[in-house]
């Protein structure tokens, strides 16, 4: 017999006759005369109370049906006397599935804090919080998928390993087959031409100059894939490995680029919001009491967009102390970003025109010959979500970037070439997909919202 999923037992309109329950115990409680057990089955928040009574014969092996076990409970569904849900379950058969051993298992029924559930991250979906967030996940990158395929944009997968290295930041994981303890540079070592592919090669840190490639032909495209980054950044918003959404447009400028971002992120709340409100709800409570209200703002107002130039206006003007210092040229830091986005706005704020100095080779120039195109959209509590920008379509200003950045000409020739061959103004960014989910659930460190977070010094599972 199929099995009915908790979800599909808690919504139903009527009462069924005969139906299968499988899933995982969070309770047992005993009573006289008969058992209670929660059973949930990960696919929502709450669980199946099921009751045993002692007139059915497998009342008496419910010993080893403890917190955590595995079960498979046959019954019926009927309208529940009790409090707190309108169903509930009448045994006729519990079989153990898998039993689990009582002494040992880490997940009891109290509050658990996150750094301990962190060390546990092979077991903590199986908590309330968890569970919710994973579920928000996937319905998150489900909406991105909608949102694009809604708008023409197609789907492209660019390369994990690459040769080159997108924002020049020198962050990058290498990618050898070469043995560790020959390192290249010793006697005797191999050489990159020894190597698996001939040439140096990393973890990509972002899918932008493929996704490039593409734009100027399929038109309109995103990635959304994981990205890398070296550095050695121990902060609540930085993972070593995290899920980048890249879409990149043909025919298009920073203000058309800013437009899409700004959409991008409203569609994505408005759709959780829709789709996920059992689960936010629980964020609401124990998480972030103002997540609701924050929520509304970012779907349905009007972003505020700022040049670099003022951004530094109001930052001087703010009468703080900032930890770091604030003046024209400086890149804005997490500080400063929330002070924007929470204090002096109270909504998503895009900041555009960043200094070239501060900013990446392919960013295009403006007229003025010392900003570029460069826009980046902060948001309460999170500060960056999104960087993107106008890339730069004239051959001869990106040699010179180029050649200012230090950037060899041969190692991006193709990337080139789409300048040489039928070039249009193109735009594109990338929003950080763990980013989004921090700042719609209101949880406060990155480490919690990716299923296995990779950070300094963690590779855990
Ligand atoms: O601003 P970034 O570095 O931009 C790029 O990589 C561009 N190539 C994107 C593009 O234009 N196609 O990164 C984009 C976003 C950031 O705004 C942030 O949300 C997220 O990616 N991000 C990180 N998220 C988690 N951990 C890290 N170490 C991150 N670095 C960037
Ligand atoms: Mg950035």
């Amino acid at each position: 017999m199929r099995r009915t999923r908790v979800i599909e037992a808690l919504n139903s309109k009527t009462a069924k006759e005969h139906m299968v329950v499988k899933g995982w115990v969070r309770t047992r409680r005993d009573a006289k005369g008969f058992s209670f057990l929660e059973i949930n089955d990960g696919s929502c928040l709450k669980n199946l109370q099921v009751i045993v009574d002692e007139t059915v014969p497998a009342h008496a092996s419910l010993r080893a049906v403890t917190t955590g076990a595995a079960v498979a409970v046959e019954g019926t569904l009927v309208a529940s006397p009790g409090k707190g849900q309108q169903w509930e379950m009448r045994a006729t058969d519990v079989r153990l599935i898998g039993a689990t051993e009582a002494e040992t298992y880490p997940l009891q029924k109290k509050r658990h804090t996150d750094e301990f559930l962190r060390t546990i991250a092979h077991l903590r979906p199986r908590t309330n919080k968890y569970g919710a967030l994973f579920r928000i996940r996937s319905e998150s990158a489900f909406a991105v998928h909608q949102f694009f395929r809604d708008r023409g944009f197609y789907y492209l997968h660019t390369p994990i390993i690459t040769g080159s290295d997108c924002e020049g930041a020198g962050a990058m994981f290498r990618v050898t087959t070469l043995s560790p303890i020959l390192q290249e540079g010793q006697p005797g070592a191999p050489a990159c031409a020894d190597d698996f592919f001939g040439k140096e090669a990393s973890l990509t840190v972002s899918g932008q100059l493929e996704a490039e490639l593409f734009a100027c032909a399929l038109g309109s495209v995103y990635t959304f894939g994981p990205t890398f980054r070296a550095e050695n950044s121990n902060t609540p918003r930085h993972a070593a490995e995290f899920w980048m959404i890249e879409p990149e447009m043909a025919f298009a400028d920073l203000e058309d680029d800013m437009d899409l971002g700004e959409a991008l992120v409203k569609s994505l709340v408005t759709h959780v919001l829709k789709h996920c409100a059992t689960d936010l709800e629980l964020f609401a409570r124990f998480v972030d009491p103002d997540l609701m209200a924050n929520l509304e703002v970012i779907a349905n107002a009007t972003y505020v967009r700022l040049s670099y130039g003022e951004a530094i206006e109001i930052l001087q003007g703010a009468g703080k102390t900032f930890e770091f210092p604030i003046a024209y040229g400086a890149d804005l830091q997490t500080e400063h970003e929330r002070y924007l986005t929470e204090e002096y706005c109270q909504k998503p704020v895009i900041v555009y025109n960043y200094p070239k100095e501060i900013k990446s080779f392919y960013m295009r120039v403006n007229d003025d010959g010392r900003t570029v195109a460069a826009m980046d959209l902060l948001v309460p509590r999170v500060g960056e979500l999104i960087g993107g920008s106008q890339r730069e379509e004239r051959l001869e200003v990106l040699q010179q970037r180029m050649r200012e950045c230090g950037l060899k000409q041969e190692d991006y020739w193709w990337y080139l070439d789409i300048r040489r061959f039928g070039t249009v103004p193109h735009a594109g960014f990338g929003l950080g997909f763990e980013r989004f989910l921090m700042m719609v659930t209101g949880v406060t460190n990155i480490r919690d919202v990716i299923p296995f977070p990779r950070t300094p010094k963690h590779l855990e599972f």
